[in-house]
């Protein structure tokens, strides 16, 4: 046993502390035995350091030494020493040191771990989510959880300063239109009645604008059960503001300052602000995406206009029937394989595109192309001067409905630049996307939906047209987007019930459902509600960008698989009939 507490940290331990005694506590990372010497790697919270037994000075405890494994959590007491200039290990921060062990004690055993726990590891994230506690173990992970922690304090400060207040609102809901399914929770006391998880706290915070709280924020968990990917769970959490009296501008600073604040404070970055600002119509033209990774350029140029009257009746009748032909120059790659070139066709497909044109423009200048026989010298010119490639450039074109062709070469746009190595991954590009359209049209529904949600304003100049034409009615709405990454969302709102009403109507909502879904905000809206507006940050979506991480799941502690299960608790779970009677619930077409 060792009587003494702990009182010193693994990885904080410094060769100026040479000498000095230190009782540690922490798990065995890593144990080798040099026949007669046995080292051991320490890890706790605060990173790792090397124990020494010798028969010698640990010789109560050589025994124990031994017998101990990897994961073993063990507590040791012993001296500081430098060690010799041959053992110096460059790769820690106290690879300059070790701690001499007089005494091991064993404080639990373990079984041996099904993976390493070590940085880097490629084991299956199943088996990861399922023992997370010792996924959680890796320096790398705690390194996640702890810019996390950073990063919601450094926010709260940063909103406490400037006379924010946080506002916890209810978890058990009525419905929120943020646009995914609910997850709903039945309620037993009042049978046959369900309450839904929030998608967000967005009216409750519009709500409590009307209550005059001025300026809120607040760490929110926010549920939608949607399909799931590397960016989505059904449970994540947001960093929530709403602001009174603001206009558009007014909350674009108080973001950008936000943001220099946070990566100021907890990855000594230095962000410029003000952030590029651009409308939806032309980050949707010029880089086909709402959400344009601005670490690079390579813009969308439109050649509808110059191959007009060409002989390529493939152009001409997707023009004929409105739609257009845009394209890319991508620098350099006009060497690239014909192989490649039939692989990227494919990849255009996925997005929808029926083909995929290209001409390489070569080292001398020639053209090489499967349509440059449908083009005049002089029309292919025009092409290439539009296209502003030049020699050993490729461009590649598109010719289709205009929705379908932005959307496949912006897509095209971010597969060239990961092939040609043209994404710096330390470069952190900033951008507003500004003044999206209020509505866009559902196909599946057959009607017009909010694009952002129905409490957003629309520009003062269409209002006019919201109901006559909802389809050229632009919205106050704004969405932060970082290094491709869509990482916050959100508008000026209606605080005018006739407005209000009218965005109902044009989403096909009847008077009698608005009243039923959102009445009571609409009622509250009668009371004085002051101009106001806010946004929303993703917040696992935003760590996970500055852990420079690719899943959000890297950044939760206790994240849910694509099939929205918890590995480890095994959660969702069947419940007993009793549970299921008292809240007057029966499943039903369910396979035995
Ligand atoms: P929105 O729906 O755009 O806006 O959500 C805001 C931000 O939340 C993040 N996000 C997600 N992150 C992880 N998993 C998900 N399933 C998920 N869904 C969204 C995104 C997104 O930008 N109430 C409005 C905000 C407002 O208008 O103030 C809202 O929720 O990063
Ligand atoms: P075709 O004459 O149909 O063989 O097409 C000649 C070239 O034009 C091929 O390289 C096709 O991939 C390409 N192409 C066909 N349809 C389109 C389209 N909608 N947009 C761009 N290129 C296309």
């Amino acid at each position: 046993m060792i009587s003494a507490k702990r009182n010193a940290h693994c990885g904080k331990l410094t060769a100026e502390q040479a000498g000095q005694s230190v009782v540690l506590c922490g798990w065995v990372s890593k144990r080798r035995d040099h026949g007669g010497l046995i080292f051991v790697d320490l890890r706790d919270r605060s990173g790792i350091v090397q124990v020494v037994a010798d028969p010698d000075t640990t010789a109560k405890d050589f025994k124990v030494a031994e017998d101990i494994r990897n994961e073993y959590v063990i507590k040791v007491s012993g001296k500081i020493r430098l060690r010799d200039e041959a053992t110096v290990n460059p790769n820690i921060p106290t690879g300059k040191i070790e701690v001499v062990a007089d005494a091991i004690e064993v404080l639990n055993a373990a079984k041996t771990p099904p993976f390493y726990i070590q940085d880097g590891i490629d084991t299956d994230e199943n088996l990861r989510l399922k023992y997370r506690y010792l996924d959680l173990r890796r320096p790398e992970m705690q390194k996640n959880l702890i810019l996390r922690h950073k990063v919601t304090k450094l926010m709260r400060d940063y909103f406490d300063s400037r006379g924010f207040i946080e506002v916890e609102t209810p978890m058990l809901c009525k419905s929120t239109p943020e646009g995914a399914r609910d997850y709903l929770v039945p309620s037993r006391v009042n049978p046959g009645k369900f309450f839904a998880l929030p998608q967000s706290p967005q009216i409750f915070k519009q709500i409590l604008m009307v209550a005059g709280m001025e300026r809120y924020f607040q760490i929110a968990r926010c549920f939608r059960d949607e399909d799931l990917r590397a960016d989505r769970q059904p449970e994540f959490t947001q960093l929530d503001i709403e602001m009174s009296f603001v206009e558009v501008d007014d909350i674009l600073d108080m973001m950008e300052g936000l943001m220099q604040h946070i990566f100021k404070g907890a990855l000594d970055r230095d962000i410029k602000a003000p952030f590029l600002r651009m409308t939806w119509d032309d980050a949707m033209n010029t880089y086909g995406s709402d959400k344009p990774d601005m670490r690079f350029e390579m813009p969308l140029f439109d050649l509808s206009e110059t191959v007009k009257g060409s002989d390529f009746k493939v152009f001409n009748s997707i023009l004929e029937s409105c739609g257009v032909v845009k394209g890319i120059t991508v620098k350099g790659d006009a060497g690239i394989a014909r192989r490649e070139l039939d692989g990227l066709v494919e990849f255009v497909g996925i997005y929808g595109a029926k083909g995929l044109a290209w001409i390489q423009v070569q080292g001398d200048g020639s053209i090489k192309s499967p349509i440059a026989k449908f083009f005049s010298e002089e029309q292919m010119a025009k092409i290439v001067a539009a296209a502003k490639a030049e020699a050993n450039d490729l461009i590649l074109m598109v010719a289709d409905k205009w929705a379908t062709t932005v959307q496949a070469l912006g897509a095209l746009r971010i597969e060239m630049a990961k092939r040609m190595n043209l994404i710096d991954p330390d470069k952190l590009a900033f951008l507003w996307v500004i003044d999206f359209p209020m509505f866009e049209y559902s196909e599946e529904d057959k009607r017009w939906v909010a694009m952002h949600h129905p409490f957003t304003m629309p520009r003062e100049e269409d209002l006019d047209k919201l109901m006559t034409d909802p389809g050229k009615v632009y919205a106050k709405a704004y969405d932060m987007v970082l290094n491709g990454t869509e990482i916050g969302g959100g508008s000026i709102r209606i605080h005018r019930r006739d407005i209000q009403k009218k965005v109902f109507q044009a989403i096909g909502l009847s008077d009698e459902e608005a009243e039923t879904k959102f009445g009571f905000m609409m009622g509250a809206f009668e009371y004085g509600a002051p101009p106001h507006g806010g946004l929303a940050f993703g917040l696992d979506r935003l760590i996970m960008i500055m852990a420079k991480r690719s899943s959000i799941r890297d950044v939760i502690a206790f994240p849910k698989t694509k099939d929205a299960s918890c590995l480890m608790t095994g959660a969702p779970d069947l419940v007993v009939e009793k549970q299921m009677r008292e809240l007057h619930i029966k499943t039903v077409g369910l396979k035995k």
